[in-house]
């Protein structure tokens, strides 16, 4: 099976690369990655691996499209993925996230359309709930920048899909944690920051709830919408771990044997409560999530912390900025 595998030196996108050589047993040469190596790339996540890479911009129909010919499948992970730099700087979240996302189904559409792609969304196009869980038909709501753009490239595909008969399928999944994840997110920031013995920013009153997910059972989960996801469909993927920002924060620090660094700041604009998903859907194509909270945090705390030598270079001031949606990007 040929896959292309957008967006493939960062955190996520990355560690499906691993997980499909390391725990499926791809052959590595039948992997394209094609990445843009934007700031949240590395190619140091891959370096061992003897894949495919090419340099690019899903945005580049010539290029996707060249590179979409004689796949089987089309993962795409690319696009910009942090709301607080979508809040300084949008457009280049309409630019990669649907603009990207566009360009890819084109090509499909014109070159091979028989592919399959799987879309990788994100929980928080739902925007956020009070109490109990959004399902997969619930009405999109989105409250930042980023989640509109995920929102709208969402409905390009099941457009695609309806409109022109391709095969596609979205995920949409919670807060991923896990190796390789860039440093401006809270949990790498957190454990970097502790380690250096710095207080650690907590957005307003630290009480907004996320649903964490290990990076690997998201993994899993989407090899699985790769094999056996319907055309048209979206499957929730979600570990029911949800917990505040303070509770994940404070965790770190216990596990670090830190004293409380926390330092309140003010709050992100339209900061989001609360995610959470209904995932029976995948759970019953066969997938539940392998790793704890308990036991997947403290693995990802080892892993920053044999690892220096990997986020050293990344963990700048502006990186580690307390309030990151107020610079310009
Ligand atoms: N991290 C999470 O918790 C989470 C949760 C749910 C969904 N997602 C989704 O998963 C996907 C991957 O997220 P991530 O956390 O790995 O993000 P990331 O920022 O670590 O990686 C994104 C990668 O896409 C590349 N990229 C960006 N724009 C590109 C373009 N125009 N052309 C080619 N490459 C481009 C970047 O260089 C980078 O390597 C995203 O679509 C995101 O919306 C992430």
């Amino acid at each position: 099976m040929k896959i292309l595998i957008t967006g493939g030196l960062g955190f996520i996108g990355s560690n499906f690369v691993r997980y499909m050589v390391e725990e499926v047993g791809v052959d590595a040469a039948e992997i394209t990655v094609v990445d843009a190596l934007k700031y949240g790339s590395n190619e140091n996540n891959l370096k061992d691996l003897e894949y495919k890479f090419v340099k690019g911009d899903i945005c580049d129909y010539d290029l996707v499209a060249e590179l979409v010919k004689g796949v089987d499948a089309i993962v795409n992970f690319a696009a910009e993925t942090h709301v607080d730099r979508s809040i300084s700087n949008p457009y280049a979240f309409i630019e990669s996230n649907v603009i990207g996302t566009y360009i890819i189904l084109e090509a499909m559409r014109k070159v091979n359309p028989d592919a399959k792609l799987v879309h990788i969304s994100t929980d928080e196009v739902y925007g956020d709930i009070e109490k109990g869980s959004f399902e997969e038909e619930d009405r999109l709501r989105p409250s930042s920048p980023y989640s509109a753009s995920k929102a709208s490239a969402d409905m390009f595909v099941l457009a695609y899909v309806r409109t022109y008969g391709l095969d596609a399928v979205i995920t949409r999944c919670t807060n991923n944690y896990g190796a390789y994840q860039f440093p401006e997110k809270l949990i790498p920031k957190a454990i970097i920051r502790a380690k250096m013995d710095k207080k650690i920013p907590i957005y307003g009153t630290g009480k907004n709830v996320r649903d964490w997910i290990y990076v690997k059972d998201h993994c899993e989960a989407i090899n699985l919408v790769l094999k056996r996801g319907e055309k048209g469909e979206i499957y929730n993927i979600s570990s029911g771990e949800e917990k505040s920002n303070l509770e994940v924060v404070n965790k770190i620090l216990d596990i670090m044997g830190k004293k409380d660094l926390t330092e309140f700041v003010e709050d992100r604009p339209g900061h989001d409560i609360r995610y959470s998903l209904d995932s029976s859907k995948i759970r019953r194509l066969g997938w539940k999530p392998k790793h704890g909270f308990k036991k997947g945090i403290k693995e990802t705390i080892e892993w920053y912390l044999n690892n220096e030598w990997w986020w050293t270079p990344l963990a700048d001031e502006k990186i580690l900025h307390p309030t990151p949606w107020k610079l310009r990007w």
